[in-house]
């Protein structure tokens, strides 16, 4: 579904990403994890062509977006993309923001995006909240809406990035939770996120990003639980236990093996 060969992405003298191939197979789960900075936001933009690649190839289903004669709005009808902000029109309600986009982008007639609307606002678990504003709503309900959003055109996949960042811990387990069902549903995501147990339980891959490469890359088995790369368990050492970390470095001691 996504192949990605020598991907480079410089912005002016910064070389942000240094030589990336990456696949994921449709109905696959890959989480993409590494410190902030590393390019793991860039990656996914360069997937929809946010951002024009310097060099390298990115094909989505079969279509290179990386050909300037790439039809480059109807791959991205494709892609179902959800960001740390919400992104919801403040002014519309929660199935308004749901109907907007089918109806301008897909030209879906009213009643039928007012019925894919409903219908996947009750996939994320809000079939109560449709006539509720963005600001009626929490962190957690925006950013369900968000996703129903990008469920409502259709997509063949969905990018998140740090789905999750921006909420109360409290209110992330049901994001979490519609993603989980996502995955069920045999969705293709490819996935930024913090969320270590996310990844382990719900990824077929974990890839580990450092300053604009690749470092580690497996199963959440092998990358989460018992990863080989010394920065990787640096980082998930940082990731999973910040105070245990910071005492660690204080003590001048490498981070623990195991996370
Ligand atoms: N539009 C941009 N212009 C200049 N530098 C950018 C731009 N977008 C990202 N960067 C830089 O690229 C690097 C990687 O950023 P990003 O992909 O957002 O990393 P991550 O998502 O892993 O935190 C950072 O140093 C960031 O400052
Ligand atoms: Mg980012």
């Amino acid at each position: 579904m996504i192949r990605i060969r020598g991907l480079h992405k410089s912005f002016g003298g910064l070389e942000v990403l240094k030589g990336i191939d990456l696949a994921v197979e449709r109905g696959q789960v890959v989480c993409v994890i590494g410190p902030s900075g590393s390019g793991k936001s860039t990656l996914l933009r360069c997937v929809n062509l946010l951002e024009e690649p310097t060099s390298g190839s990115v094909t989505v289903g079969g279509a290179e977006v990386t050909d300037p004669d790439v039809d480059i709005d109807r791959v991205r009808r494709r892609i179902g993309m959800v960001f740390q902000a919400f992104n919801l029109f403040p002014h519309l309600t929660a199935l308004e923001n749901l109907t907007i986009a089918q109806r301008r982008v897909l030209r879906r007639d009213k009643a039928e995006a007012v019925r894919i609307g409903r219908d996947t606002l009750r996939r994320v678990g809000l079939t109560d909240k449709e006539t509720a504003y963005p600001a009626q709503l929490s962190g957690g309900q925006q950013q369900r809406v968000a996703i129903a959003r990008a469920l409502a055109m259709d997509p063949d996949l969905m990018l998140f990035d740090e789905p999750t960042s921006a909420l109360d811990p409290e209110l992330v387990g049901d994001v979490l939770a519609v993603m989980r069902a996502l995955a069920d549903e045999g969705m293709t995501m490819l996935v930024v996120t913090h969320e270590m147990s996310f990844a382990r339980e719900v990824a077929d891959r974990v890839v580990f990003m450092d300053d604009g490469v690749i470092v580690e890359e497996g199963g959440p088995e092998q990358v989460v639980a018992a990863p080989r790369h010394p920065r990787t368990r640096a980082f998930l050492t940082r990731v999973l236990d910040p105070a245990a970390a910071r005492v660690s470095e204080a003590d001048g001691e490498r981070p623990a093996g195991r996370p």
